[in-house]
């Protein structure tokens, strides 16, 4: 058969096309780059030369962006007109799994596209095909960048494209169906169960940010482990649900604000304010002046000797009059006091701490920031993970939670300060 595959460059096409040509057919590569038969489908330049003699049209291409509706819509309206024109048998289109349930953007656009064709003169076929594997991985990484990825309260059943190759290819040989086809992966999972493989297989290091929408599970939280970045974290952290689905899904995924509006519930407006207090919030938080290794180890070094010491003054001058105090004991342990305030206060507190010392006191990079992990015969006690700005600390996190703790040893690095064996 003489097949016509408009967007036959693509992820998917390129897929089709091989898959097609493996199956002995004679294939047409259309797109506005393909070497033979450039084509635009928002103009409509090059398709009545490409569509000349061909029986089949299998439609891969596809534009996710703003305009959309320009190339699957209005692309899909020419396509089928030349179709006809062209005494072609057999359209296929492939759409997405339950796009008609999305009435926006993207999807919108999927869902009115796939009406033309059923609702054209050409025998069609559509074939619906859930998250292709290569998409999301995509998407996690585009993610993994900042750091973040954004997990959706959802479940997904992401299916391999040379699968959906497969399927589509079936579908062109076949008469046409004047009827769906469905393809999916063989697992249905959780977003954040997907996020979490990707990452152990990757290697990726990023903080999982749920995104809430109404009715959110509080259990499904911010997961800290040993590649998190305390600093995002703890931002993420005390951003609302919404400001930091809005933060996220815009500034991270350069979502549309009416978009983000329909998962958050709120007003487009409403979610642009969202977003940029959640901005506000993020750039303030971060540190003004970093300092640099050399003075984070030099800063980490004196407030070791300080507290050893039991020098209450040098102690001083080493905190930020507004440092913060953070004590996280998952729970299980007890990590007194758990809102210590004042650089006074919480140097009281440290002090205490150092006159009940563990057998052994390590400097060590928690999460990115400069810190101590303290340890006894029985493993790791306490890590102390401290942020600096301007030759000062400003936040001192006291981490005990046992299942975090647990993963710390793998993360040592540098020297050991003191040793009371
Ligand atoms: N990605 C997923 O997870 C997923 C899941 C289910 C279903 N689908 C569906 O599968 C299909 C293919 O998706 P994909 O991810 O393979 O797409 P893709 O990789 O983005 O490829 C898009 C193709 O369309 C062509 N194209 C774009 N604009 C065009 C225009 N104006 N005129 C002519 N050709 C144009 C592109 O080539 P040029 O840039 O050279 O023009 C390219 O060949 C789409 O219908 C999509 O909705 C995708």
């Amino acid at each position: 058969m003489k097949i016509a595959i408009a967007g036959g460059t693509g992820t998917l096409g390129r897929l089709v096309t091989g898959e097609l040509r493996a199956r002995g057919h004679e294939v047409r590569v259309l797109s506005r780059g393909a070497p033979e038969y450039r084509v635009d489908l928002t103009t409509g330049a090059g398709l009545d030369e490409a569509l000349a003699g061909c029986e089949v049209v299998v439609d891969v291409s596809n534009n996710s962006s703003r305009t959309a509706a320009a190339t699957l819509v209005d692309g899909t309206r020419r396509l089928l007109a030349a179709g006809q024109a062209a005494g072609v048998a057999h359209h296929v289109c492939v759409s997405i799994v339950g796009c008609e349930l999305v009435p926006q953007g993207y999807f919108a656009a999927k869902a009115k596209q796939e009406d033309l064709v059923a609702g054209g003169t050409v025998p069609w076929t559509i074939v619906r095909a859930t998250q292709f594997h290569e998409y999301v991985a995509a998407l996690l990484a585009a993610g993994a960048r900042w750091r973040a990825l954004p997990v959706p309260r959802a479940l997904v059943q992401p299916v391999a494209c040379a699968d959906v190759a497969r399927t589509v290819a079936g579908a062109a040989e076949r008469a046409a169906r004047h009827g769906q086809v469905a393809i999916a992966g063989p697992d249905v999972v959780t977003a954040r169960e997907l996020a979490w493989r990707w990452r152990r297989a990757t290697g990726t290091r990023a903080v999982l940010v749920p995104l809430d929408g109404p009715g959110a599970d509080p259990a499904d939280r911010v997961t800290l482990d040993e590649s998190v970045s305390m600093a995002l974290l703890v931002v993420l952290e005390t951003l609302s649900p919404a400001e930091r689905t809005a933060f996220v899904l815009h500034d991270v995924f350069g979502v549309e604000f009416t978009e983000i509006a329909g998962v958050v519930g709120r007003s487009p407006a409403a979610v642009r304010q969202l977003a940029s207090r959640a901005r506000r919030h993020v750039q303030g938080d971060r540190p003004r002046f970093p300092p640099t290794r050399a003075q984070q180890r030099e800063l980490v070094a004196a407030f070791t000797s300080a507290c050893y010491d039991g020098d209450l003054e040098r102690l001083m001058t080493l905190l930020d009059p507004e440092v913060t105090w953070r004590a996280d004991g998952g729970g299980a342990v007890r990590a007194t006091p758990p809102a210590a305030r004042g650089a006074r206060q919480i140097a009281r507190v440290l002090l205490g701490f150092a006159r009940r010392p563990p057998r052994q006191v390590r400097m060590a990079l928690v999460n990115g920031s400069p810190g101590l992990v303290l340890t006894d015969a029985d493993g790791v006690l306490t890590v102390l993970a401290l942020t600096a700005d301007a030759g000062r600390i400003t936040a001192i996190d006291v981490i005990r939670d046992p299942a975090k703790l647990g993963k710390v040893d793998a993360a040592l690095t540098g020297a050991t300060f003191r040793s009371e064996q």
